[in-house]
């Protein structure tokens, strides 16, 4: 196959939702559809239920069966599809919007009885600003839940989208009879009997025809003809271009835990869904269909096994193919690498690969020369964009609790803020380290793993921070950057990049000080110069 083709055929995706709402089981399904999986159950839950907050030996359970299912891959229809990833725990939040940056698209899975949650809000939040396309599956439709035009409406108020339904559903819950297929025209009854079989559909091309009576009886018939009327009337057709312009969201309902409506739903996906698609890095513009091999680090995971210390680095594919045995410029570190046993992904296994395209994730296995965000390239000098750090919500310092383990700790930490578990600031004014996270569980996380993996021993102790800035010196004010950093020197600190990072303690000194130091310029992310 061509160069061209092997990109054309190539689907990379992330499914997010709120825990829960379904993405595990539509996943599972997605991959029985591409024959890669024989039965249901084989896919593991990756998400830590809740009372396992302070299980170490589930998170490290967790941790083994998320290696496995970090990336999904299967063939459907001769496409190449690629599911990424994302825990949809709170607290690994920071993991998810890191994944994002290596997806062409997404489907954002909502529980058709709770509607629009917290988690599914910030998600979509990510994936609108960087115009990522999106399609919406309105799950679990064998249960009672709010009407679909409410929730249609909630899906367009709460997470900003244009939404276009491309499936109706026939009833919900207990009347729940199947889906209308806008897209295709036709009508998939729901038999409700077997829930792993993959069921036919029974087309009906013509709405007035009185076969739609005989097959769903006539309230049903005038409700489904009043809705699509409706829905017609109310929503625009639907349009490529806008969907992948990440400006126009279809919709879809079903039932994943019945495998119903996820035929519909992935059929539209190969057909729509954008090929890997282009990526912007400091220096210019990549296209994937360029020759030369580009990719870069999007997770590093530990390995499982104590006693070996590697990692496997996760590279997504951006231009050009990257090939078993053949040196690659590590553009941070300014030198070559090569790999001889690259992984590449197939359902739930890991395999050599001697080839691999762009939109494919490879395992590199690392021994400590990768962090999240690297680049690797056949030479030039790139460097991907897209991947910042965000201000951690909890903060903790943290102490060496055995004074003769502290090269082991400091390396520790080091690794682990590499693998992008936490971030670490260092205070200007004492060279005290502080630990930043998304979720408490982290704290936990890392005292075990320090532990476990690097022999050393931690405490924490408390730091107030409200918020994390990343200081910008505009050069607008030279005297007054100076006096911002001497009157703030207490909450000044550095992070791992080196950037100066301001601690701020409350909203209050936070609004004092943008109003005090309006040269002074404080961003919420790090990634600020690209904005
Ligand atoms: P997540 O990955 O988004 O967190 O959700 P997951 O697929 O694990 O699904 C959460 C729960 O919802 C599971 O039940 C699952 O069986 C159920 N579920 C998923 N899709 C549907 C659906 O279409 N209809 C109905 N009625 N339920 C659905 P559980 O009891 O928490 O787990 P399990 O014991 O079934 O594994």
């Amino acid at each position: 196959m061509e160069f061209k083709d092997e990109i054309a055929r190539r689907r990379t995706f992330g499914i997010i939702s709120h825990p829960d709402a379904g993405k595990t089981t539509l996943t599972e399904k997605l991959l029985l559809f591409g024959g890669a999986i024989q039965e249901a159950g084989a896919v593991k839950s990756n998400k830590i239920k809740k009372s396992a907050t302070s299980d170490f030996m589930e998170i490290e359970r967790q941790r083994g069966i998320s290696v496995a299912t970090s990336v999904l891959a299967f063939i459907y229809q001769n496409k190449k599809i690629n599911i990424l990833d994302t825990p949809g725990h709170k607290d690994f939040a920071e993991d998810t919007f890191r994944t994002l940056t290596a997806v062409d698209s997404v489907i954002v899975v909502i529980d058709v009885a709770k509607g629009v949650e917290e988690q599914t809000e910030k998600l979509v939040e990510v994936c609108r600003m960087r115009n990522i396309p999106m399609i919406v599956f309105i799950n679990k439709l064998d249960r009672e839940g709010k009407d679909a035009f409410d929730l249609l409406d909630e899906v367009e108020q709460k997470l900003g989208l244009q939404v276009t339904p491309l499936s109706f559903p026939i009833g919900m819950g207990y009347d729940f009879q199947g889906i209308y297929n806008v897209f295709e025209k036709n009508i998939n009854l729901f038999s409700g009997q077997s829930k792993q079989s993959i069921e036919d559909t029974i087309a009906i091309d013509d709405l007035n025809s009185p076969e739609l009576e005989k097959l769903i009886g006539e309230t049903a018939a005038e409700s489904l003809r009043d809705n699509l009327e409706l829905v017609e009337g109310v929503y625009p057709a639907f349009d490529k271009e806008a969907y992948l312009a990440g400006e126009q969201q279809p919709v879809f309902f079903g039932s994943a835990l019945n495998n119903f409506g996820v035929r519909e739903l992935l059929d539209c996906f190969i057909q729509i869904a954008p090929p890997p698609r282009a990526k912007a890095a400091e220096e210019r513009v990549v296209e994937s269909d360029e020759k030369k091999f580009s990719g870069f680090v999007f997770k590093i995971h530990a390995n499982m096994d104590p006693k070996h210390r590697d990692r496997l680095a996760f590279i997504k594919i951006v231009s050009g193919t990257f090939e078993r045995n053949t040196p690659y410029l590590h553009v941070r570190h300014d030198k070559k690498l090569k790999f001889s046993s690259p992984n590449a992904f197939f359902a739930e296994k890991k395999e050599i690969v001697d080839i691999s395209y762009p939109g494919d994730i490879v395992g590199l296995h690392d021994t400590g020369n990768f962090k999240i965000g690297d680049t690797l390239t056949e030479g030039e000098k790139l460097n991907y964009k897209g991947i910042p750090s965000f201000s951690p919500e909890h903060f903790r310092y943290i102490n060496n609790a055995d004074p003769m383990k502290a090269k082991q700790l400091n390396k520790g930490i080091d690794q682990l803020m590499d693998e992008g578990v936490a971030q670490l600031f260092t205070l200007e004014l004492n060279g005290r380290k502080v630990i930043g996270t998304v979720g408490a569980l982290q704290y936990e996380v890392i005292q075990y793993r320090l532990e476990h993996e690097y022999g050393a021993k931690c405490t924490y102790e408390n730091f107030p921070v409200h918020k994390a800035c990343w200081v910008e010196d505009t050069g607008e004010n030279p005297e007054e950057f100076a006096e911002f950093k001497r009157i703030k020197q207490k909450f000044l600190a550095r992070d791992k990049a080196g950037q100066l990072v301001f601690l701020a303690d409350s909203s209050f000194s936070l609004q004092m000080t943008q109003q005090k130091y309006p040269s002074v310029k404080l961003h919420f992310t790090s990634e600020f110069a690209s904005q």
